[in-house]
């Protein structure tokens, strides 16, 4: 799968950064290959249209917010947040119908700034946890990885890593994962397992535990095309959900955008403390993942990749997305 080449990918809310990395100035970047650019609008609301200017194709991410509206750095054409040029300081010899560059639905969800390009097939992932109370969100993580979103993806859902790549921090030195259940739903699965960890300092002070070794009792859910919500619970009660967006910014580049929502408080622990195990635990990941090739295979029988029987998540992934972009004639693609 190349990510660029799948219109159908266009058709979804992704998450790009959190809400707090939008101050005064417009951000550029790139989505599903489509330079946008991202501001904050007079009521403090994110917009985000196509990064491109109508008269000579300069980067409107490179000028300035004025009133709510972008200001393009070259000759000052001003766009609104729905993309229709509102101002031009000169004149212009033909006006086309609509006078705008490309408007793309842009909502803050959860504290982070969510982009679809185009009408989206389903909301954006429902939370539950998320605002309840006893419950408190850490952001982490906006770093661009250089890999596909897909590795991201099954790589969360993959207990047969952790006894090689985190081995230096949680992993416990079985190779081979506990048994786990998938449940299919209409938009992805719910993945259930217990897996034992091992339980060392920095992770202790992160999930507020003394002992040398844990249990992990999760339920990781998939959401299509490249979203996550991973929820464990400790056995002191501790509930600490992982929710990943591996947002596709260009054919091999991808966004990581990660937050944890957890039911104890700053005072038990610390967001500096989670955020600094996550980041360790997220680097030895990052290391792998960019090592392996962005082009992911969504069909088993194209025989470019070999599978493990506890590989089942990602291969649902895979068709999950492939039934997703390959509807068959008489299916709706969203289905
Ligand atoms: Fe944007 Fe001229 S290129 S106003
Ligand atoms: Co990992």
């Amino acid at each position: 799968m190349r990510v660029t080449q799948e219109p159908l990918l266009r058709k979804f809310w992704y998450c790009v950064m959190p809400m707090s990395a939008l101050a005064d100035k417009p951000i550029g970047m790139k989505l599903l290959g489509e330079p946008i650019v991202l501001w904050k609008d007079a009521s403090g609301a994110p917009r985000a249209v196509k990064d491109r200017c109508l008269h000579r194709t300069a980067k409107l991410s490179l000028g300035t917010v004025e009133d709510g509206n972008i200001v393009c750095p070259y000759h000052g054409w001003a766009f609104d947040g729905g993309g229709a040029c509102v101002k031009v300081p000169q004149d212009v010899v033909e006006k086309p119908h609509p006078f705008g560059v490309a408007g793309y639905r842009c909502v803050e969800r959860y504290n982070h700034v969510w982009v679809a390009l185009e009408e989206p097939f389903h909301d954006i992932p429902v939370i539950p946890e998320f605002g309840a109370p006893g419950y408190r969100q850490v952001i982490e993580f906006c770093d661009d990885w250089n890999c596909a979103p897909l590795r991201i993806m099954e790589n969360a859902f993959d207990n047969a890593h952790f006894a090689f790549v985190h081995k230096g921090s949680f992993g416990d030195t079985d190779p081979i994962p506990p048994p786990f259940t998938l449940d299919e739903m209409e938009d992805g699965f719910v993945m259930r397992t217990e897996v034992p960890v091992r339980n060392p300092e920095g992770m202790r002070d992160a999930i507020g535990m003394t002992t040398e070794r844990t249990v992990r009792r999760t339920a990781n859910r998939f959401f299509v095309p490249f979203f996550r919500t991973g929820k464990i619970t400790y056995p002191n009660g501790l509930e600490n959900i992982l929710c990943t967006a591996a947002t596709p910014m260009d054919e091999a580049r991808t966004r990581f955008v990660q937050w944890v929502i957890r039911n104890d408080t700053e005072e038990q622990v610390p967001s500096e403390k989670v955020i600094a195990f996550d980041k360790r635990v997220s680097e030895e990941d990052k290391l792998i993942l960019e090592s392996t090739d962005e082009n992911v295979p969504l069909d088993a029988s194209e025989g470019r990749e070999l599978h493990m029987t506890c590989d089942r998540p990602g291969m649902m992934m895979r068709v999950k997305i492939r039934e997703l972009l390959r509807p068959r004639p008489g299916q709706s693609s969203a289905a």
